[in-house]
């Protein structure tokens, strides 16, 4: 049956509400006080909470089952205090969100192209997105889903459904021995996550300062720079199913991260929308500053000095000078993944191009920079009147204003056809292409 989840329980005869998400994760609504909520978050790993959530599923004698409506009029008679240790809650939202018709995208994708989504629905909560998602199947809708926009071209208008994923919230859940984890919605800025981890003190993932887009989009194509990935840094996320509307959750193995890759992006493509991830981070995370770049902008302080605080600054100042911000220029970072060779064929473009910018891989095989080769191929800086390629980093395409996803599509393949036809590499796009076959 379509939207299983989420079920609403009440205790009989006691104010303790429950909402349980999916088979292994409920949330409960203990009060305190007489105005009060204490609010737990549970995900039933262990013995008794796997009872306790099969007991709830099923309602035994001293449980209610309650609508939704019934459920959130009581939850209403309270307040929800912040947890403890909590910087923030996850959102929950009592009202249907309000479907939106011909929305232009321009301004919530980062490179700026003008398209048109026939609906559109912002979701602050699970709920919401389960109401999106049976909103657009009686519909028979397409679903495009967004984050933060910042890793996709637009071909053309979308017919359907524009889903933003806009669930907010930041929540501890565990603190032990100088390690953190924190869940953090899909709808918090990635930078903005950044910043707050750091002044939190809690370390690992400075070097991911300045990438723009949402949390929720960051596992889908594993995001990395600076000699970090985001899966060095996973520890679960959770996804509601586009069909069945059910919550489940993906350890860092069932997400199969690889470079600039994830099951997202492969055999679960357009199954799951992720409504948030968490993270372990640690109080003393040892830095990493091996990249020539960042070694090169600490180099001015005594290394015994350095912080995670500097890290993030060093990685902040090298991506405002190589990468154009896009809220001044319409761009989507890398538009291309930088090629993995095999030892062979790295051979022989090596033999024939001794110069070439590479990073040998654990396995043997060796990653070459695209952007090396695409500015030696004579791109960097082209300009096309309307669009081009960025002057400081040729992985980035730029779009200066007035241009059409297939305008920069095009200058994407007579790229991709120059680096082919003189160094033998295909290129491969690292951003997606949306509506790309309804183009003309
Ligand atoms: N290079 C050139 N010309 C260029 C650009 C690069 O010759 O126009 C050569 C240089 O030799 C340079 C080397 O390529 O030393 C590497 O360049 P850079 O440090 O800028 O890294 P990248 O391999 O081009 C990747 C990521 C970036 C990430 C940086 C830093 C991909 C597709 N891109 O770029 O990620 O910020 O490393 O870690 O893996 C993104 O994904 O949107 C993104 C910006």
């Amino acid at each position: 049956m379509f939207l299983e989840f989420p079920l609403y329980r009440a205790l009989d005869g006691l104010d303790t509400l429950y909402r349980i998400d999916g088979p292994r994760h409920f949330v409960e609504w203990q009060p305190i006080g007489s105005s009060r909520w204490l609010v737990h978050e549970h995900v039933a790993e262990i013995y008794p909470s796997q009872v306790l959530i099969q007991s709830l599923i099923h309602a035994d004698d001293a449980q209610l089952k309650l609508s939704r409506e019934e459920w959130n009029a009581r939850r209403l008679k309270r307040k929800e205090p912040e947890q403890e240790n909590a910087v923030g809650t996850i959102a929950q939202t009592t009202e249907d969100p309000a479907v939106l018709e011909g929305m232009d995208l321009a301004s919530w994708t980062t490179f700026g192209i003008s398209a048109h989504a026939a609906h559109w629905i912002t979701a602050h909560s699970d709920d919401d997105v389960r109401f999106a998602l049976s909103w657009r199947q009686e519909r028979d809708a397409a679903l495009l889903v967004m984050g933060g926009g910042s890793n996709m071209l637009m071909h053309a208008d979308w017919e359907g459904l524009a889903l933003h994923v806009g669930i907010r919230g930041v929540r501890v859940l565990k603190e032990e021995g100088g390690r953190i984890e924190v869940v953090v919605g899909a709808g918090e800025n990635w930078h903005d996550w950044v910043m707050l981890a750091l002044k939190n003190g809690w370390h690992g993932l400075e070097n991911l300062a300045l990438i723009p887009g949402q949390v929720g989009a960051s596992p889908m194509q594993n995001i990395g720079a600076y000699g970090v990935e985001l899966k060095d840094r996973f520890l679960w996320l959770e996804a509601i199913h586009v069909q069945t509307g059910s919550l489940k959750r993906f350890d860092a193995a069932s997400c199969e991260f690889g470079y600039r890759e994830s099951i997202f992006k492969s055999s679960e493509k357009g199954q799951w929308i992720i409504v948030r991830v968490a993270f372990f981070l640690k109080k003393n995370a040892p830095l990493q500053t091996a990249y020539g770049a960042i070694q090169q902008e600490l180099k001015a302080l005594p290394e015994e000095s350095w912080t995670h605080a500097d890290v993030a600054k060093a990685v902040m100042q090298i991506r405002s000078t190589k990468l154009p911000d896009p809220k001044k220029l319409g761009n989507a970072g890398s538009f291309f993944k930088n090629p993995v060779l095999g030892p062979d064929e790295f051979k022989r473009l090596q033999t024939a191009h001794p110069e070439v910018a590479h990073y040998p891989q654990s396995d043997g095989t060796v990653k070459v920079a695209a952007g090396w080769l695409i500015e030696q191929a004579g791109w960097k800086g082209k300009h096309r009147g309307t669009h081009g390629v960025h002057v400081n980093q040729s992985l980035v395409l730029v779009h200066y204003g007035g241009a059409t996803g297939a305008e920069i599509w095009q200058l994407a393949q007579d790229i991709m056809h120059d680096v082919h036809s003189q160094y033998g590499v295909q290129l491969e796009p690292e951003v997606n292409q949306i509506g790309l076959n309804r183009s003309k």
